[in-house]
């Protein structure tokens, strides 16, 4: 199937991300949330970030408007029904997604492919929802999306080689490297860098030296562009937290469970660049 209109659902960081890069890429794109004033705050950072673009000449101010007019928003998600290609970016919840994944099953032409862009949820246990398993796939994009070039193309067990193929081919389409990765929890990217963090928290547990000094080993000797805990700042500590946690259950050794501090911090409301707190002041 020839993939033109391409359905997102959530106007989050990630959800508008997505929007800006296939707009970019001459995809029609239609953003849903359950809020309209999600979809009016998604739009607003996609201008944003593609006005950005312009001021670096990455593109130009027509490529900039010609995006803008394909994106349209909703919030009845029943006006997804005609697209060609789903990605979900919805909260990182299994229940909300599993009302979604669902959902889109009933809703959507049976030859479509519904993708996720889970940072931990099991591809095959979401691809188990629907009718078409071997149709459903994780496509993990990273923030900033029109900046970050990874792709994790995320096969469940029922994946098809077709689904995979047609995914991996729309990474590239939209200027990203796709990296293939088998259905397991945190895949490989959150595998290996959630403990990173999560150690690095330790280590300001313990005592062993300031987030400061902690980044700028990171920065200066490991030449990172941010340090492991402005990184988790960004991404959020409470998605740090649940990407532990998915680990932890899912993995069942006890080398991830969350840092305490991680834990009291989340408590206290203080979650990273998106609530003005976490390890540093924003
Ligand atoms: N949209 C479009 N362009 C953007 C952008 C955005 N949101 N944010 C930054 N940019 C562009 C800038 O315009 C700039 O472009 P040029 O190189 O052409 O000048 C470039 O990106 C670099 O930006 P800045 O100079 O403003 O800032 P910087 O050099 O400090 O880079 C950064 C910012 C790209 C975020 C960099 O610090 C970085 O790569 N950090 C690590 C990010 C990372 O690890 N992301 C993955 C998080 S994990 C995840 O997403 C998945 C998960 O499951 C948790």
């Amino acid at each position: 199937m020839q993939i033109q209109k391409v359905g997102v659902i959530g106007a989050g960081t990630m959800g508008n991300g997505i929007a800006h890069v296939f707009a970019r890429g001459g995809f029609s794109v239609i953003l849903c949330d359950v809020e309209q004033a999600f979809l009016e705050r998604g739009l607003a950072t996609i201008i944003k970030n593609l006005d950005r673009e312009v001021a670096k000449n990455k593109i130009t101010a027509e490529d900039k408007d010609s995006a803008l007019k394909r994106i349209t928003t909703v919030t009845d998600r029943s006006r997804l029904a005609d697209c060609d290609f789903i990605v979900e970016a919805a909260t990182e919840k299994f229940e909300i997604k599993t009302e979604i994944f669902r959902d889109l099953d009933q809703l959507m032409k049976p030859d479509v492919i519904l993708a996720s862009n889970t940072s931990s949820i099991s591809i095959t246990k979401l691809a188990a929802l629907t009718k078409r398993p071997g149709k459903v796939i994780g496509m993990h994009f990273f923030n900033p999306v029109p900046v970050m070039k990874l792709v994790e193309v995320i096969r469940g067990l029922a994946t098809s080689q077709e689904t995979f193929e047609t995914v991996r081919k729309l990474a590239v389409k939209l200027e990203k490297t796709p990296v293939e990765v088998n259905d397991a929890p945190g895949f490989v990217s959150n595998r290996v860098l959630m403990p990173l963090i999560n150690e690095a928290i330790y280590a300001v547990m313990e005592g062993v030296a300031t987030p400061e000094a902690i980044d700028e080993v990171f920065k200066l000797g490991m030449a990172h562009p941010m340090g492991p805990l402005t990184l988790a700042d960004f991404i959020g500590l409470d998605v740090c937290r649940d990407i532990m946690r998915v680990m932890q259950e899912g993995l069942g050794d006890p080398k991830y469970r969350p840092c305490p501090l991680l834990l009291k911090m989340v408590d206290a409301g203080w979650l990273g660049r998106k609530s003005g707190r976490g390890f540093y002041q924003y």
